[in-house]
């Protein structure tokens, strides 16, 4: 089948299985609610999710190929990096610099992925929230490491376990919507060493597990799940105290 054909397919198929807003409609949700002062995307490509931060937002969107065309946000930066190389700057700087508001959407690995949640969460406070895209493959062609589909969430699923195992301090909720579901992390730590000092011992775990739905399931069942509508995510935040109710 043609790259094309699949891809109309698959996004049929996700549209039937998660209904309710998409992921770019909850950032946007997330985005009013928050009023983040400060927000970093990691993973901008076309700009699409990037241009929810609206100013007086101070957005830093960092991406090695971004093909942004226009960027209407007068307070938005955008970093021509890996996430790796803009957080290295970072630290050489050591500025303390803080987001209020994170979305994680770059190298679809589970490693890197984990990787920009540490580095993301020692610029954070406890006020911070963390979301993580492409959580739920659709098929384990979606779900190689290698891309070999236009719809690739690469194996970013295994943080899922990881998470239970190694950060049972965070609050984390699993939100099922389009397209690859969306990850929503609060009680971070900035001082937390946790991920860092594992990583040798999950990477050398789970590198070579394959995806299976199984294995998909058990991951997923490990975690809070959070229904995919306004009014749930709004209570995400009320009960992880980032927002306070009316
Ligand atoms: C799925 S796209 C982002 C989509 C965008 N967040 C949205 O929802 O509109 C993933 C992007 O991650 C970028 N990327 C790949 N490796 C990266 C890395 N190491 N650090 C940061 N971004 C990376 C790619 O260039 C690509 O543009």
């Amino acid at each position: 089948m043609d790259l094309k054909k699949q891809h109309d397919e698959d996004r049929a198929e996700v549209a039937a299985r998660f209904p309710g807003p998409d992921y770019r409609e909850i950032l946007a949700l997330l985005h009013r609610l928050l009023q983040p002062a400060r927000y970093l995307e990691i993973g901008v490509n076309t700009g699409k999710s990037f241009a929810l931060a609206k100013s007086p937002t101070r957005a830093v969107g960092v991406d090695p190929e971004p093909r942004v065309t226009r960027i209407d946000n007068p307070n938005a930066n955008l970093v021509k990096a890996t996430s790796d190389a803009f957080f290295g700057e970072l630290d050489r700087v050591r500025t303390n610099v803080t987001f209020d508001l994170v979305f994680i959407d770059g190298l679809h690995t589970f490693e890197q992925t984990l990787r920009d949640l540490q580095n993301a969460e020692r610029y954070s406070h406890p006020g911070t929230l963390i979301c993580i895209d492409d959580i739920y493959p659709l098929h384990a062609r979606a779900a190689q490491r290698q891309r070999d589909s236009i719809f690739w969430t690469g194996d970013v699923w295994k943080i899922l376990p990881i998470l239970h195992t190694y950060r049972p301090d965070l609050r984390i909720g699993v939100v099922p919507c389009v397209t690859s579901g969306l990850l929503l992390i609060a009680g971070v730590n900035p001082r937390s060493t946790r991920l860092a000092e594992a990583e040798d011992q999950y990477v050398a775990e789970y590198m070579d597990v394959p995806f299976t739905t199984a294995a998909h399931d058990q991951a997923l069942g490990m975690l809070p799940h959070v229904p995919n509508t306004a009014a749930a995510v709004t209570a995400f935040l009320e009960t992880a105290g980032l927002v306070t109710a009316p």
